[in-house]
């Protein structure tokens, strides 16, 4: 459609056809059984019947027959046949599931994210979904906050890049792409930095802090062209962000120029009420739709109580008619219009999704998730490397003495198909490939496999692992089962030791003051450990965690995240060096819980305490380290690299200016690998306090064993910006460190001066 006849279209819709548009509702009231009971908590919307045939857009299925009836009863009983749009939680993957954000945030590989968004773009467009509630571009300092698990983490510019091509990978250059699927940022804004990590509270920000720093990741979605963005749960500066005028109209359309639409986030328009910001439904409404908010998802603010506030003259309709031609335009933008069922299709969906490149590509993305924390002894990769058939025998014939046959398999996920996280709204258990199965297919010797202990203790608190199995185990059947565990243990040569979180541990609503795993597993470890010191630990979990006992019993650990459908294949490829461990983590794994929120971008303050001592009256705890177990950017592989001190091609910079600096990254192990070198800059006085580094770029370089390569980074000055005190953005004269290292907390900077 054009420009002129969605004018027209919207001029000739009446008052209750456009508010329609504005409400978003849970797909079950237009299933089949749906429509005459509306039961549950969906009973106190007042939905009536002719709403319901107006509805704009339903949330939460992906049955392509389904959705194409719907469609098409909808658009008949619509007085201007308005296709409705059907959106859904695609977070990382669909039913592929590839690994969970933060994982992905570890591959420090933007163009495979963007490759997994747009695989996971066809998959859902196929079974008929037109927009995703992704990317959550929430910058996440604060381990304790469920949902650091749907990021990519605490950097900012990491984020920015990861969520930029989230949401190339969704949209493509043009919606209308076959198979491109609508990308919606979110949770504007600052949802991931709630108040003491417990979901939906107060994000309290500096205005600095949250215009420098925060912004940055939903930037970065705006300017890839996401065509919807979400409103997020938390207060901003004490209003909540649904209803917060001056962050959706100044922030968002000002100053970001988001021009896209506005969705709330579920019920977030009512809850105005609970927070203490509106009075009643009538003044939700009229706040929420005079911020800027175009789709009420999931309450009855709009549906049940605009027309009246617009009839009073409380609110002009020329708010209203902005709001439902934003909406028109996504829906012609999507195509919609001229092929309302052109996404949905079952035959195709079945040949597609799970296709052997699907996985393949999963399966990349696990490896390359995956984080190498530690490898004392050189462990890993299991046999040195050498690939052995499923007799035990070394294929090649060499090395054979090395060979020990006999691994103990042994944890809640050593054969678990829980791979997939709390946010696999569309991804099936079946589909998952076990650690286990994964490990016997690449024939890696005996597996001696037993679970050793459930996934969660009968006494341990976690409100959300409703029905665990404990409850339905006797004692005696816990005793056996860790026996038999114990027997494996002692009997193998080594032991992988599968650990972690429960998958609903994290994710939403999934916040938590003890950073560590399960106390039941912790417990196995404790005494696998003392018969077995052997021990190669695998973390799957959703965020960082304190491993501080997991790292002192194991001489190998391996974080995997939530890998995803082939997150199987992908442990063993990288326990057997079929491929060897290049992640870096995206956010700092805590000594203690008590750091958190911890990051590696935190300013200096003016005791900093001098390195390597621990001093008195000097910024630190008394109790623990200032820094993390593991920083930002860390990661080892089964090769070691050295990398020399950067130089500069010049100290002396105008802003016109470039400056390169560079370094030479030395493959000085015995095996080929990938390292990710990493720059970053401090700028060391200035008008307002800058962190003690930023990262402000890096390359993924892979080198043999004796390789060389000189990693350069070109500087510019956009490089050396920031919100200036006078409330500008822009660099200041004077000088600067730069770092190039393989984490954040390494290297020995070089310095120059901006003129
Ligand atoms: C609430 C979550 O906060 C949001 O991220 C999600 O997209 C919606 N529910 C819809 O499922």
């Amino acid at each position: 459609m054009t420009k002129r006849q969605l004018e027209e279209l919207l001029k000739d819709m009446s008052l209750q056809e456009k508010i329609d548009q504005m409400v978003q509702l849970p797909a079950g009231v237009l299933m089949k059984n749906g429509r005459e009971i509306i039961t549950g908590p969906l009973s106190d919307l007042h939905i009536t019947q002719e709403e319901l045939d107006g509805l704009g857009s339903i949330l939460g299925t992906y049955d392509p027959d389904e959705l194409n009836r719907i469609q098409k009863e909808q658009m008949e009983r619509q007085p201007h046949h308005i296709p409705m749009l059907f959106m859904l939680d695609v977070i990382h993957g669909m039913k592929t599931v590839y690994p969970s954000p933060l994982g992905q945030g570890a591959t420090f590989d933007p163009d495979l994210v963007r490759d997994c968004a747009s695989m996971a773009a066809k998959e859902a467009s196929l079974l008929g979904v037109h927009v995703t509630f992704s990317p959550m571009a929430d910058l996440c300092r604060d381990a304790r906050w469920g949902r650091v698990m749907e990021g990519t983490g605490e950097d900012p510019y990491l984020n920015g890049r990861m969520t930029a091509a989230m949401v190339e990978g969704y949209q493509g250059h043009d919606m209308q792409e076959p198979y491109k699927i609508c990308a919606c940022v979110k949770h504007f804004a600052g949802y991931g930095a709630p108040t003491a990590g417990r979901d939906y509270t107060a994000a309290q920000l500096s205005r600095h802090t949250f215009l420098e720093y925060y912004l940055s990741g939903y930037r970065a979605g705006i300017r890839a062209g996401a065509g919807m963005v979400m409103t997020s749960f938390n207060t901003v500066e004490d209003i909540p962000a649904t209803g917060n005028q001056t962050l959706m109209r100044d922030v968002l359309r000002g100053e970001l120029g988001f021009k896209g639409v506005l969705i709330s986030d579920y019920g977030a328009v009512k809850e105005l009420i609970a927070h203490g910001y509106a009075s009643d439904k009538d003044d939700a409404a009229a706040k929420a739709l005079t911020a800027g908010v175009d789709i009420d998802m999931v309450s009855d603010c709009y549906s049940d109580h605009l027309a009246e506030q617009i009839r009073s003259g409380k609110i002009s309709e020329s708010l209203l008619n902005e709001a439902v031609m934003r909406i028109l335009e996504l829906k012609n933008k999507l195509g919609l219009f001229e092929h309302p069922y052109r996404y949905a299709d079952k035959k195709e969906a079945e040949r597609f999704i799970l296709s052997d490149d699907n996985r393949k590509l999963a399966r990349r993305a696990a490896q390359e998730s995956i984080v190498l924390l530690k490898n004392e002894d050189d462990i890993l990769p299991l046999y040195g490397g050498v690939r052995v058939s499923k007799s035990g025998e070394n294929q090649d014939n060499t090395e054979r003495q090395n060979i020990r046959n006999k691994l103990a398999l042994i944890g809640p996920y050593a054969d678990s198909r829980s791979l997939l996280s709390s946010w696999a709204v569309a991804g099936e258990q079946k589909d998952v490939v076990t650690i286990r199965e994964a490990l016997e297919e690449c024939g890696a010797g005996t597996l001696l496999t037993a679970k050793g202990c459930p996934m969660i203790g009968r006494d341990e608190i976690c409100y959300n692992c409703e029905s665990r199995e404990t409850d339905s185990l006797s004692d005696q059947e816990l005793c056996e089962m860790e026996e038999e565990a114990l027997r494996a243990a002692r009997e193998a040569d080594q032991v992988i030791l599968c650990v972690g979180e429960h998958f609903l541990q994290s994710g939403e609503s999934a916040s938590r003051t003890e950073l560590l795993i399960p106390a039941v597993q912790q417990d196995l470890m404790r005494k696998v450990a003392q018969v077995n010191s052997n021990l190669i630990t695998v973390v799957v979990t959703g965020r960082p965690l304190d491993l501080r006992e997991v790292v002192k019993l194991s001489k190998a650990v391996l974080i995997a995240w939530f890998p995803g459908t082939e997150g199987g294949h992908a442990v063993a490829d990288i326990l057997t060096g079929a491929t060897s461990p290049q992640g870096k983590l995206p956010m700092s794994f805590p000594y203690c819980t008590g750091q958190e929120p911890i990051s590696y971008n935190a300013f200096s303050s003016g005791r900093p305490m001098p390195e390597g001592k621990h001093l008195r009256f000097f910024s630190g705890y008394s109790d623990a380290p200032n820094e993390p177990l593991y920083p930002f950017g860390y990661g080892l592989t089964y090769t070691d690299f050295s990398l020399t001190d950067p130089t500069l091609d010049r100290d002396v910079m105008s802003q016109e200016d470039k400056i390169t600096a560079s370094a030479v990254l030395t493959n000085i192990g015995k095996r080929s690998g990938t390292e990710t070198v990493q720059l970053y800059i401090r700028d060391l006085s200035a008008s307002v306090v800058r962190p003690v580094r930023e990262l402000k770029g890096f390359q993924k370089v892979k080198l043999e064993a004796g390789q060389s390569c000189r990693v350069s980074f070109p500087i510019d000055i956009s490089m050396l910006e920031f919100l200036r005190a006078d409330g500008t953005f822009g660099a200041e004269k004077g000088k600067f460190q730069v770092f190039i290292s393989r984490s954040s907390a390494e290297g020995r900077p070089a310095e120059f001066t901006l003129q």
